[in-house]
Order: C-alpha cells, then sequence, then structure tokens
C-alpha cells in the first residue's frame, strides 16, 4: 500500500506528535529524530524532518500529504491546506510585548509605531485594523532583543511560558491570538487518499477527546 508523507517540524513537536500517533494507533512502531536523517520511514509512513515554517510548504506543495503546523504560522503564512483537527499540543499566545515605560504610548492612540517580528503578516493585519501605521522589522529569532537595543519599541512574538519576557524585564501589552498546533492536509490527497485520511482524523479526534 502507498504510504502516507507527513511534513513534521524538527524538535519537540516532532516528539509529541509521534506520541499522539501512537496512542491513537495510528502508528504502530518507535520512529526518533536521533540521527540527521530527514526522511525515517515506516511500514505506513514517510516523515519528512522539517524546519516549522516549511511545514505549510510542503503540504501546500503535496510532496507531504500531512503536517503539523501552530496557528501562528498559518495566520501567518495563510496555506491553501485542510486543517480538520486541534492536536492540543504546542500551546502558545500571539502577542504584542514591549517594555513596560512603554505601555502609556501603546495605549495613547498613536497614528504609527515600529514592530519587531518574525510575524510581519500577523503584525500588519493586526494593526491594520486598528488604523495604526507599521514600520516592521523583520527578525528571525531572539525578537524580545529588540526593545531592549532599542531597534524597536515593541515586538509581535509568540509568548509561551513567559520566561523569555521575564528574564528580559519585557510585558505583555496586548494579546493578538492564542495558537495550537493543528493537523493539516493537502487539498488533493484529502480526496484522492479520502479513506486512510478520513481514518486518521478519526482516531486523533478519539484519543484527543478521551484526553
Ligand atoms: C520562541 C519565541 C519566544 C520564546 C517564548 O522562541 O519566539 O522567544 O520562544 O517562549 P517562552 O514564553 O516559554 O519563554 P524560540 O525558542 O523558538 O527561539 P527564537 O528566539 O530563535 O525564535
Amino acid at each position: 500500500m502507498e504510504k502516507l508523507t507527513v511534513a513534521l517540524p524538527k524538535g519537540r513537536l516532532f516528539d509529541q506528535t509521534i506520541q499522539i500517533f501512537k496512542e491513537s494507533d495510528i502508528l504502530k512502531e518507535e520512529v526518533q529524530q536521533n540521527s540527521r536523517k530527514l526522511i525515517l520511514e515506516t511500514a505506513d509512513f514517510r516523515f519528512l524532518l522539517v524546519r516549522a515554517k516549511d511545514v505549510p510548504t510542503y503540504v501546500e506543495y503535496g510532496v507531504a500529504d500531512l503536517g503539523v503546523a501552530g496557528d501562528d504560522l498559518l495566520m501567518e503564512m495563510k496555506p491553501d491546506v485542510y486543517r480538520p483537527v486541534d492536536l492540543g499540543i504546542g500551546a502558545c499566545t500571539i502577542m504584542v510585548a514591549g517594555l513596560p515605560q512603554d505601555r502609556e504610548k501603546y495605549f495613547s492612540n498613536p497614528t504609527s509605531l515600529k514592530i519587531s517580528t518574525k510575524y510581519p503578516n500577523i503584525a500588519r493585519e493586526f494593526f491594520g485594523k486598528k488604523g495604526i501605521e507599521v514600520q516592521i522589522i523583520e527578525l528571525y529569532g531572539s525578537i524580545e532583543l529588540a526593545p531592549l537595543v532599542g531597534l524597536s519599541e515593541f515586538i509581535v512574538d509568540i509568548v509561551e511560558t513567559g520566561r523569555t519576557l521575564r528574564e528580559n524585564g519585557l510585558v505583555v501589552i496586548e494579546e493578538i491570538a492564542p495558537s495550537s498546533a493543528k493537523l493539516i492536509v493537502n487539498r488533493a490527497t484529502y480526496k484522492t487518499k479520502n479513506q486512510k485520511v478520513m481514518d486518521i482524523i478519526e482516531k486523533l479526534e478519539n484519543t484527543l477527546v478521551k484526553g
């Protein structure tokens, strides 16, 4: 039988997804990301280990049938894929944050703001709705550094435990949206391999309902 290809982000979400697949009886074997191999094969699946941000691309283009991606990336990239199951892992919140002394400026009806972020589209859309013009400074990591060194007063980033903000003297200023990881499905796969995909969705939902 033809294997399904699944694009998974390397790291914690990979392990958590494998765990859920095993608990749901979708996957029978052990799968571990302990080598530099980028493709891991089991009897029924071919797992592609990719950067989290690349998962939607692999699934949208159909080289992967399925994938796991957070709402943060789905909101940012708006890929044309199905998102049938909330896996309830990778929970975090997309926030505006900054230094405590800059809160007042933020809430004083500014007409423009400078924002450092790895989510330029989310930031533009969020502030666009408020009628605030934004100058986006796009960064790829350690976003919390930006207000500390004066690159921008505010950031848009995900907050998980809040530890990075706390340890750098930053505070949450406004919540944009909650985020958790979703199972995503290529649109063609959904039609051509419908039975297989529906079986996986059903098994995942059963496990997730049981908690
Ligand atoms: C993410 C995010 C925050 C941090 C939040 O960064 O961009 O910096 O985690 O987590 P916390 O609230 O639990 O502290 P990541 O670890 O992905 O690294 P990066 O800075 O290289 O993007």
